[in-house]
């Protein structure tokens, strides 16, 4: 006997009013259904979560093609209970069944495991909340006794239950056996036609099967996503969980509010972070390093004591120690700084490796380039890297000096303390420890006169 977690993720998500499949819809950076599936692949690691897709299903596939799941498809989307039915034939009989739904992306482990440890033998268990403002979910019904006796939609409600705040999460658990003697029989007589699967609690209830409710410690792990509006909500919730989080580690946010985490990120000790920074996707960053504002970090590694100065765009790229980078700096993709690298205003840096204690100041493209050590590159130097067909690489050597507004026509070699003089185009490789320029000699005219 194991754990089947089922994810129920076919819906239309109408009230989107977007072309993209509502559980694609993304929150702190990953699709909603992404943050499901991560919890149920941690839930039950020995059996394969099915998913129940149907509106675009090809497209949902695609995007978790690399995740161990199983798939099944619900042609017409006619209830939650019909959707269930569907993965019914790949659910072994001896199995429990955790149903999660597609668009409840933060249910909490610890929560999932509550309801499971609650839940006792031949009994069916279910999340509930109660909420402050319950409209669009369905309804507890209980008894005198506090007992369940079923669940109400929204829409099927009278005036009466619609003031009952406590809501269906959606999420349940209960043995295949129920499911299999339940699903099939269950009746889409209510207001939206639809087979629903709560009428799975009002048949247990009848037949007094005894029914355990668990609530999660914040409501927010129940919300379910069924529009724009719902979906802000809950990015804002996440993020402050997150900012709080990091906080308690003892990261310096200038605002909580104005950070935005969207990915994995781990933070050394000391970090200081000003407002309105992002980050995104596999982010490291040392201790001691200070990120100034409006800046974003993607994918990216930052060693110990970096300095990013504000407006500063850093994407795919690996910073060593004491590195200084910014106002205005753009550090592009298979970038590589060695220890305590200067990388001024207006900078842009592609796919290159700068060596250790070199600066690159001021306005320049360094592209395609290997640089060394302690190299100074001035204001307005561009590595052309391109010739409109072909990427060729620049390689600068250790010490060298190159002067301000200097065109680097690759493929090119400069030598190591090479000095290459103001305004050059170098064509040509520049040998090591020489004066290199090429520029034609300045002319006064004499005698000349303004017309
Ligand atoms: C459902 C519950 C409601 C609960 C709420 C919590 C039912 C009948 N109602 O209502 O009690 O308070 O969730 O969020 O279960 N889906 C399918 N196939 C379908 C229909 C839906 O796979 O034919 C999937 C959707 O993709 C979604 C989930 O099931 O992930 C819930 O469907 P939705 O239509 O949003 O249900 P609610 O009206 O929110
Ligand atoms: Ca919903």
């Amino acid at each position: 006997m194991a754990i089947q977690v089922v994810i129920l993720a076919a819906g239309v998500g109408k009230r989107m009013f977007s072309n993209l499949p509502k559980v694609l819809h993304l929150l702190a950076g990953k699709p909603l259904l992404s943050h499901v599936v991560q919890t149920a692949l941690t839930l039950s690691a020995e059996k394969p979560p099915i998913v129940v897709i149907g509106h675009q299903g090809e497209k949902i596939r695609e995007v978790f093609s690399g995740h161990s799941l199983k798939w099944v498809e619900q042609k017409e989307q006619l209830g939650t209970g019909h959707a269930l039915l569907q993965a019914l034939p790949m659910i072994d009989e001896q199995d429990d069944v955790l149903v999660l739904y597609g668009d409840v992306p933060l249910v909490s482990l610890t929560t999932l495991q509550n309801l499971i440890e609650t839940t006792q033998k031949n009994a069916l268990g279910m999340i509930t909340a109660r909420l402050p403002n319950p409209f669009g979910y369905g309804r507890i019904k209980r008894d005198k006794n506090h007992k369940v006796v079923g669940i109400i939609e929204e829409k099927d409600t009278t005036e009466a239950e619609r003031t009952i705040s406590e809501v269906n999460s959606g999420i349940c658990f209960l043995s295949a056996k129920w499911l299999q003697k339940w699903l099939p029989v269950i009746e889409n007589h209510n207001v939206q036609k639809e087979y629903y699967l709560t009428d799975v609690f009002r048949q247990a209830a009848s037949e007094g099967v005894a029914i355990y409710t668990v609530q999660p410690p914040n409501i927010e792990e129940i919300f379910g996503v069924n529009d724009c509006v719902q979906l802000a909500y809950l990015e804002r919730y996440y993020q402050k969980e997150m900012a709080n989080k990091w906080m308690r580690q003892g990261v310096t946010l200038h605002d909580p509010e104005r950070i935005d985490i969207r990915g994995d990120v781990k933070m050394g000790r000391d970090v200081v972070i000003d407002v309105n920074v992002i980050l995104e996707g596999n982010i490291i960053i040392g201790n001691g390093c200070t990120i100034a504002s409006n800046t974003i970090l993607r994918n990216t590694e930052l060693g110990n004591q970096v300095v990013v100065h504000p407006h500063s765009v850093i994407d795919g790229a690996k910073i060593a120690d004491h590195c200084v980078i910014g106002p205005f700096a753009r550090i592009r993709p298979e970038t590589v700084l060695a220890d305590r690298v200067h990388v001024g205003n207006f900078v842009e840096i592609k796919k290159s490796q700068i060596g250790q204690s070199s600066k690159i100041n001021h306005l320049s493209y360094i592209g395609d380039s290997e640089v060394g050590k302690e190299v100074n590159i001035g204001a307005g130097t561009i590595t052309c890297n391109y010739d409109g067909v072909n990427k060729h690489k620049t390689t600068i050597g250790d010490n060298a000096s190159i002067g301000s507004d200097t065109m680097l026509i690759a493929p090119v070699t400069v030598g190591e303390g090479a000095t290459i003089g103001a305004g050059s185009v170098i064509s040509e490789n520049a040998p090591p420890n020489q004066l290199t320029l090429s520029r034609t000699r300045q002319v006064t005219v004499e005698g000349w006169k303004r017309k």
